[in-house]
């Protein structure tokens, strides 16, 4: 569904949300296959840490609610590159909630985080990814996103509406010679998942997470998918009727 990658070699990937988790294990992954990565997060001193004796990365601090960070980090970005080839949006949080726990001021920050900051990184670099006619951009959704789910009141939304958000880039901008890559990791073990009092089935590595993302972006997947064991079974089950899906849930989580 989009063009394969063969080699990474000169490729400029620019990852947001690359401080800790799945993006600073993708971003070091594609910098050993050759890239040249940009590193972004609000954690300098982490991005510095990343980015130390690496000839072929830049750590460009930003804050994604901000669209005046994001807009200055994209051109010291230009000013050095030239160009952008892959843009992964990563940057997110996680706070669980249930309905009988509605914080508005949480739930606005979450939603600022996830989902305006999605759109501010498009702000960026989509004039760029156009004029260029060629590149790609990665939004790292969830499979929490698939359907509703205890615990998820405001993050499942905003997860679901990134994977709304990268079929629409996909219809828009595939034609006009760009890719787009919808991006639902199951769970992996990050600062994000560690306060979960909960077991994590199938709990990756993000080592790992960043295989199975280079290696769809590789193979020109549209929606990568990971570990396929767990999310299969959520894709599966969203096909469910709602009866069926809300017993399954119940009994699944005891929630
Ligand atoms: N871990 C999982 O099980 C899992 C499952 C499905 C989807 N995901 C998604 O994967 C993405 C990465 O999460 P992760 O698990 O790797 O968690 P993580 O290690 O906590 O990474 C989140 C990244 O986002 C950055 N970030 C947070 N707020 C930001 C802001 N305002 N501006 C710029 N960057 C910001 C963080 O850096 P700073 O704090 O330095 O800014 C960090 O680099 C998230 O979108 C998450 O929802 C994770």
């Amino acid at each position: 569904m989009n063009p394969r990658i063969d080699a990474w070699a000169g490729k400029r990937v620019w990852i947001i949300g690359a401080s800790t988790g799945i993006g600073a294990a993708t971003g070091q992954l594609l910098l050993e296959l050759g890239a040249r990565v940009a590193f972004s997060a609000r954690s300098a001193d982490k991005l510095q840490a990343l980015v130390l004796g690496a000839a072929r990365a830049l750590a460009l601090p930003l804050d994604v609610t901000d669209r005046a960070s994001v807009g200055a980090a994209c051109a010291e970005l230009l000013a050095a590159w030239n160009g952008i080839d892959l843009v992964l949006v990563a940057a997110g949080g996680y706070q669980a909630m249930r309905a009988d726990q509605l914080d508005l001021d949480a739930a606005d920050q979450l939603i600022d985080l996830n989902l305006r900051g999605a759109f501010n990184c498009l702000d960026a670099v989509l004039p760029v990814l156009l004029a260029q006619g060629q590149g790609g951009v990665g939004i790292v959704a969830s499979v929490a996103g698939y359907g509703g789910l205890p615990n998820a009141l405001v993050y499942g939304p905003t997860k679901a509406a990134l994977i709304n958000l990268s079929e629409a880039l996909y219809l828009d901008l595939r034609p006009r010679g760009l890719a787009v890559y919808q991006i639902n990791p199951g769970f992996v073990d990050t600062p994000l998942t560690a306060n979960n009092a909960f077991p994590m089935p199938a709990l990756m590595r993000p080592e790992d997470a960043a295989l199975e993302i280079v290696a769809g972006i590789e193979g020109g997947q549209f929606q990568i998918h990971f570990p396929r064991r767990f999310t299969n079974a959520l894709r599966l089950a969203r096909l469910l009727p709602y009866r069926l899906y809300f017993w399954l849930v119940h009994k699944v989580t005891g929630l």
